[in-house]
């Protein structure tokens, strides 16, 4: 049965829209596991656009299921992943111009670098994730890094015309996998929406789901728990009969 993630980075967007204390993403996080979160994600961006230090040590503190830290995979945040040792790191790559996470890491790029990055978090006894494109050179220099788990970002298919998103679709159906075959935990994440979850929740293989604006978006309107509730429910529920797994195709 897949897991559900849930990213509450913009329950701190709307606390830092007025520099307080409300809404808090802690309660959140309680709130989303009451719904049936499997994971708490937060990003600590090096700007502290919206989840802050204080968020995370709290966090960590009050999280029961597992605690998911995004992160760029620089000097400083690594230091504070390492002290506070969340159950999972997932490295994404960070633009300061950024609205959000814009494209996967280029681990084959930067490879000893990622490796070094994945050897000190993994000393601490952290799961570590790579928020990667679904691309075979990827997938390979992920395992080479010793990561636990790559994030095939769903970016693509998420923003991809109506008569492209079979095709993107496909894309992941290859990655998955591919990242499997190559002994890796597969994730999934970014633009998943309530309306274009279900073809990628069919596709057998993804062990979590990183959701965030649209749950976020959804529990403004009918409250965080119903929100988690119903996202569970597409990432979980068996196609009744008729329905094919993508993954069978
Ligand atoms: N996964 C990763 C690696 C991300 O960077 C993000 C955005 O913070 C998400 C998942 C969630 O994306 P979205 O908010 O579009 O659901």
């Amino acid at each position: 049965m897949p897991k559900l993630g849930v990213n509450i980075d913009h329950v701190a967007t709307v606390r830092q829209a007025r520099m307080t204390d409300e809404p808090d993403p802690v309660w959140a996080a309680a709130l989303a596991e009451l719904g049936g979160a499997d994971c708490i994600t937060v990003h600590l961006r090096e700007d502290r656009r919206h989840i802050l230090d204080r968020d995370v040590r709290l966090l960590k503190e009050t999280v029961a299921v597992k605690l998911n830290l995004e992160m760029a995979a620089s000097e400083d945040i690594i230091a504070i992943a390492r002290e506070l040792a969340p159950t999972q790191c997932t490295l994404v790559p960070e633009k300061r111009q950024e609205l959000t996470t814009e494209g996967g890491l280029d681990v084959a790029g930067n490879l000893s670098r990622v490796r070094e990055a994945v050897a000190a978090l993994a000393e601490k006894g952290i799961i570590v994730s790579l928020f990667i494109d679904a691309e075979e050179d990827q997938i390979e220099a992920s395992k080479e890094a010793a990561a636990h788990a790559v994030e095939l970002h769903t970016g693509r298919y998420a923003e991809a015309a109506y008569q492209d998103a079979p095709s993107r679709l496909a894309d992941l159906v290859r990655g998955s996998q591919a990242a499997a075959a190559a002994g890796l935990v597969v994730h999934a994440g970014h633009g998943l929406t309530y309306r274009n979850v279900r073809p990628v929740a069919l596709i057998s293989g993804f062990d979590e789901f990183n959701i965030g604006h649209s749950i976020v978006s959804r529990a403004v309107m009918v409250g965080m728990e119903r929100a988690v509730r119903e996202m569970k429910r597409l990432i979980t529920v068996e196609p009744a009969g008729a329905e094919e797994r993508s993954g069978d195709v």
